[in-house]
């Protein structure tokens, strides 16, 4: 994992907003997040996990077959982060593409990534979710600002014969709610104006609430579906790696699901959402810290714009 050096506490904000730590904490257990400098980006930082990645995993860059990188704040429009991942770790040898899933990014390419090496194809996928949401923020809108963070995650899946690995996967769309979450400007749809950059439209413009109400539904029913569809129950299940979007959310979900708060990764508290590079930065600790071991059965489960989970 990788996340900037640079420190914002909610106290920060409250110097420049209409907000204040306590507000912050008791609505969203958010304490900090890290933001990125001038000269980090999400490829600067995808690097930055994937080098790491392939270190733990004692892994050589040219056997690497295939690069997806869930992100919806690549660098460029083209050339995408993952190409850029490619060319800076020398994988000579590997396919590279970006996947657009928001804050689901992470599990979707982890999804894509399973499917690849179960369908023979591949045998070394390296899966990236970053994101550099800072850039796509408007720094005087409260009701957002304050959640976000950067960050990055990698993981590298190797074919390998047995029931370890992945086990099930469960993907859903509903882009019905399209417009509950979404940057309405510098897409095909709405240039980058000068009317459209004065409104603030290339940031971040959400309805809370709803996106509040379809997280918990989401966050509860796609890990019951997917514990199901691997053959477990809930009792067999260690570690659930939710995505990190508000406390008070993952809260909710293990109510629903009746599973101990314990049960759950949660690291809001430090870095914020960082949208795609939730979940995987939380897998990481996670694993740091002992609470993921070999033979653990872990659910990671993220939801975000499109909509998707
Ligand atoms: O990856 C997915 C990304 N998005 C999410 O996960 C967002 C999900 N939604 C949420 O987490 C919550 O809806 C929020 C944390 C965004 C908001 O919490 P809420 O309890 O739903 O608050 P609210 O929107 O109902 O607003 C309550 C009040 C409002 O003031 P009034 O109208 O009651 O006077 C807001 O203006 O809180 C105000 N408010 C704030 N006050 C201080 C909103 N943001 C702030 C803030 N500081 N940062």
């Amino acid at each position: 994992m990788y996340v900037p050096k640079r420190v914002v506490t909610n106290d920060d904000l409250a110097q420049t907003l209409d907000t204040s730590d306590e507000w912050i904490r008791s609505r969203t257990g958010i304490a900090r997040r890290h933001i990125a400098g001038e000269h980090e980006s999400s490829a600067q930082m995808a690097i930055e996990a994937a080098q790491a990645a392939l270190q733990v995993a004692d892994a050589n860059p040219r056997e690497i077959s295939l690069i997806v990188v869930g992100t919806t704040t690549p660098d460029y429009v083209f050339p995408s982060t993952a190409c850029q991942v490619q060319n800076a770790l020398g994988a000579v040898h590997a396919g590279a593409f970006d996947l657009s899933a928001a804050c689901s990014g992470f599990v979707y390419a982890l999804s894509t990534a399973h499917q690849a090496i179960a369908s023979g194809e591949h045998d070394l996928v390296l899966v990236i979710g970053v994101d550099t949401l800072s850039r796509r923020l408007n720094w005087q809108d409260r009701g957002t600002c304050v959640l976000f963070g950067d960050g990055a995650g990698a993981v590298l899946l190797r074919a390998a014969e047995g029931p370890s690995g992945v086990l099930a996967t469960v993907l859903g769309a509903d882009g019905s709610g399209g417009d509950v979450l979404i940057i309405p400007a510098s897409g095909c749809a709405r240039s980058l104006t000068p009317e459209a950059l004065a409104e603030n439209l290339h940031t971040i413009h959400m309805n809370g609430q709803e996106v509040y109400r379809f997280a918990t539904r989401v966050l509860a029913s796609a890990t019951e579906q997917v514990v199901k569809k691997a053959g477990l129950t809930m009792d067999e299940v260690d570690v659930i790696v939710p995505h990190q979007a508000n406390l008070r959310i993952v809260e909710t979900a293990a109510k629903r699901l009746k599973m101990p708060m314990e049960r759950f990764v949660t690291n809001l508290d430090e870095y914020g959402n960082t949208s795609a590079g939730s979940i995987p930065i939380a897998l990481c600790e996670a694993i740091a810290q002992g609470r993921i071991k070999p033979g653990s059965n872990i659910v990671m489960v993220g939801f975000g714009a499109g909509l998707t989970w």
